[in-house]
């Protein structure tokens, strides 16, 4: 389970940390209250906010992390049943993560719905309008276009159902980089069996981590990429998730891996 801690250090803000957290920056965009650039309602009546940071967190600026590699590592090695993110930056799939073992619950930018005649869009062929500022309309009816994100007051897409069977098949649940503040996402932390250890790669303590804590609770607080770079040095995967970020998936959104902290180790 991962949220936008694990793409801080490819770049960008997650939600809530105390002052560099999106919702602490949104002073420009002139909202009724932060979260309400997300809400579905006040979409429909103002779009512009949206695009307008649509165009900073777009795809195709961003590169997967260590972290990403990491689950990448863990579909390699046959030990990932699936990774569930809350993620729109797109970060998983750069780093080449299969779209089977992945349920993108808070949707993706990679599609586009119109709003009103539900024409079906790719996510590229909104880029020209949002990168040069204005609301990308629907060719067909002219209507607005919106990115296939999940705002408030929409339904997680149909995908997310697989957990009412993944879960209980776990053995092992890794979340990384949440607050778990957001509903339904944030139950899934309870999903698996009381027997299956939790680990939870975090800045701070959060959800059941706090309030409801198991025997076999691990927690590994501080950095992400610290926390990560820690589990891969006990498994002996250094050398392998080296190997893995260098060969990175290179596509149109991505030059080459980001230089990772564990040079200096595998070194
Ligand atoms: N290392 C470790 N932890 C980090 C790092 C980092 N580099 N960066 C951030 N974190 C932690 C923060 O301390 C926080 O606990 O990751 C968590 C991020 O929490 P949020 O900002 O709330 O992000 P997220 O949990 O993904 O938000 C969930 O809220 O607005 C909605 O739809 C949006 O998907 C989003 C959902």
């Amino acid at each position: 389970m991962a949220g936008a801690g694990i793409s801080t250090p490819s770049g960008i803000p997650d939600f809530r940390s105390p002052g560099s957290g999106l919702y602490d920056n949104l002073q420009q965009y002139d909202l009724p209250y932060a979260e309400a650039i997300f809400e579905i309602g006040f979409f429909h009546r103002n779009p512009a906010p949206f695009f307008a940071l649509a165009k900073e967190l777009y795809p195709g600026n961003y590169r997967p992390n260590p972290t990403h590699f990491f689950v990448h590592l863990l579909h390699q090695k046959g030990q990932l049943l699936r990774m569930y993110t809350q993620n729109i930056d797109g970060l998983e799939r750069l780093a080449g993560i299969p779209p089977e073992k992945l349920v993108e619950a808070h949707g993706t930018f990679a599609t586009a719905t119109c709003t009103s005649c539900l024409q079906k869009y790719k996510g590229e062929e909104l880029r020209p309008a949002v990168m040069s500022g204005s609301v990308p309309k629907c060719s067909a009816c002219g209507g607005v276009v919106k990115p296939d994100i999940v705002f408030f007051g929409e339904e997680l897409p149909p995908h997310f159902l697989k957990y009412l069977t993944d879960f209980p098949l776990a053995d092992l649940l890794i979340i990384m980089g949440t607050s778990l503040e957001v509903e339904p996402f944030a139950s899934l932390a309870g999903a698996v069996r009381s027997s299956v250890p939790r680990l939870l790669i975090n800045r701070d303590p959060v959800g059941p981590f706090v309030w409801g804590r198991r025997p076999q609770d691990v927690l590994q607080l501080g950095e992400v990429m610290g926390g990560v770079q820690a589990l891969v040095e006990a498994l002996g995967w250094t050398r392998e998730l080296q190997a893995l970020m260098a060969a990175g998936k290179t596509d149109g959104w991505q030059r080459e891996p980001i230089r990772t902290v564990f040079s200096s180790v595998a070194s």
